[in-house]
């Protein structure tokens, strides 16, 4: 039986802070019921919630005192083909090539996120996404992660985080498919810590009598996890500095791009990021911008639509700069940031949205509008802690295309047919026609595939390519492996 001193320490405590409701149904709950809710209202940090409540539900402070005629567009490191220095970029290149091969480069993927907008029940990783041989996210990021270890020598680390919504799933999926061919050794799951979610008056939701609803702390959270779970322990012991982040839903990311750690090198960056251009002005995209001296990411739903279309002199876009979700993390600077103790700790945003919860009357309730609040941290406001930091072009189509919605942008088919286009673009490099332009719309009906595990990146390809004795036809249905 629980103690009644700690039962009467933890109401206390939230009536003090307003939430006294949460224990309604505290003595309808059955004693492992009772011990398992007291266990869990117990690993809240009350007192953090009452400090984002007041902010976030109550307040209003986050528009006060941003100055907006003060942001402006974020300096980037142009691509070769649009007027960046060739020279620096193989001077980059081969510096990260080297630091590769010293062992120095884990992958990270951060997938503790709900997924609600794809539709899809299960962790987002097990998601089909090639159009022909049906790998899931996470194969195709284990098979880049594997070629890049055979290419360059070194067997490479993956960091996964999950969230308890999915982590036990997660590791399932690996082992049902033997670790998709990586060492097992190689891979690293953590879990990323939950927050409470509160009503539109701040008031803490529950999920059941006994549970209060709770989701992840959004991809922020990876670095206090990072440090928690003992991956940054792992990675000094093993020499790596470099941790190289990218998001579950984005299978065209490079996962290893040695130009792209050349430049956060050579830089000694804590945070390095990549920039796409984006395709148009109002592209759902997070966007690189300078503030008071720093680096940030501005999400596109806080930025003014005017700005958001704001051209230059040339017709181009000014705040062009679309944030990927694609950084290069230095470790020390994950334990800085990311440790308990750290100052310099993220901040919350919030997130109003629809979620069940149980009333007054202890009756499930599952709401027809927006009712609650999420609160999450976002990695990108690491970027201001930072120092050096770097961001470089990437080309769009051998970096970015996210699977996020069921149909239209974004979306599994938009994926399917962006990988085509990789396809096809690195065929050509390699000095192969094809009766088909990437752009063209005769892709119609012509569909094959490169396996990653074959090549991570166009200048892998070409050779890869050279050196097949056999080269297949390329025809419909053909995988190249
Ligand atoms: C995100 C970025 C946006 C960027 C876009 C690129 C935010 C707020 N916005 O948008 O700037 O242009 O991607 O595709 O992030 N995740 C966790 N734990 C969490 C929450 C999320 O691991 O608690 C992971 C998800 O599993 C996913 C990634 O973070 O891998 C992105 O999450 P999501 O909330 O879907 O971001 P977007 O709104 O798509």
């Amino acid at each position: 039986m629980v103690a009644s001193k700690t039962v009467n320490e933890t109401k206390e405590k939230l009536s003090d802070l307003g939430q006294e409701h949460v224990f309604n149904f505290y003595s309808k709950l059955s004693e492992a019921e009772q011990k398992t809710f007291l266990e869990q209202v117990q690993s809240i940090d009350l007192n953090e919630l009452k400090t984002q409540v007041d902010r976030l539900v109550l307040g209003n402070e986050k528009e006060a005192d941003f100055n907006w005629d003060a942001l402006k567009p974020a300096d980037y490191i142009s691509l070769p083909e649009n007027g960046g220095d060739s020279a620096l970029w193989e001077k980059a290149k081969s510096l990260g090539e080297s630091v590769i091969k010293e062992g120095r480069v884990a992958a990270f993927t951060v997938a503790g996120g709900q997924g609600t907008r794809l539709g899809y029940d299960g962790p987002k990783g097990t998601f089909v996404v090639t159009p022909l041989s049906q790998k899931s996210l996470f194969e195709v990021f284990a098979n880049k992660i594997t070629r890049a270890s055979e290419r360059y020598g070194v067997a490479i680390p993956w960091f996964i985080m999950t969230s308890a919504i999915n982590h036990k799933t997660t590791i399932e999926a690996f082992e049902a498919n033997n670790y998709f061919g990586m060492p097992k050794e190689s891979l690293f799951f953590f879990s990323q810590a939950l927050f409470p979610a509160v009503d539109l008056n701040g008031k803490i939701l529950l999920e059941e009598k006994g549970k209060v609803v709770m989701t992840p702390n959004g991809h922020g959270g990876s670095l206090r996890a990072l440090v928690d779970s003992g991956a940054t322990e792992k990675m000094r012991k093993e020499g790596i500095d470099v941790l190289s982040y990218f998001q579950v839903d984005n299978p065209l990311v490079s996962c290893i791009d040695p130009a792209f750690i050349g430049f956060h090198v050579l830089n000694q960056s804590e945070l390095s990021s990549k920039m796409i251009p984006k395709a148009y002005p109002l592209e759902k995209v997070g966007i690189f911008c300078q503030y008071e001296g720093n680096n940030l990411v501005v999400e596109y739903s806080d930025m003014p639509k005017a700005m958001q279309e704001l051209l230059d002199e040339n017709g181009e876009i000014v705040f062009r700069s679309g944030s990927v979700a694609i950084h290069l993390f230095d470790r020390d600077f994950i334990e800085r940031v990311g440790s308990a103790s750290s100052a310099d700790k993220l901040p919350y945003h919030k997130a109003v949205k629809k979620i069940p919860f149980i009333n007054g009357s202890g009756e499930y309730e599952s709401p027809k509008e927006l009712n609650g609040v999420k609160f999450e941290m976002f990695v990108f406001d690491a970027l201001s802690k930072a120092n050096n930091t770097v961001i470089i072009e990437g080309l769009r189509n051998d970096n970015f295309s996210p699977v996020k919605n069921a149909d239209g942008i974004d979306s599994p088919k938009s994926c399917q047919k962006d990988q085509l286009n990789q396809a096809i673009r690195w065929l050509n490099a390699a000095g192969v026609e094809l009766d088909i332009s990437p752009e063209g719309n005769k892709t119609k009906d012509f569909s094959f595939e490169i396996n990653y595990r074959f090549a991570m990146d166009e200048e892998d390809f070409i050779n890869q390519w050279n050196n097949l004795k056999n080269k297949p036809t390329i025809e419909l249905g053909t995988i190249i492996e």
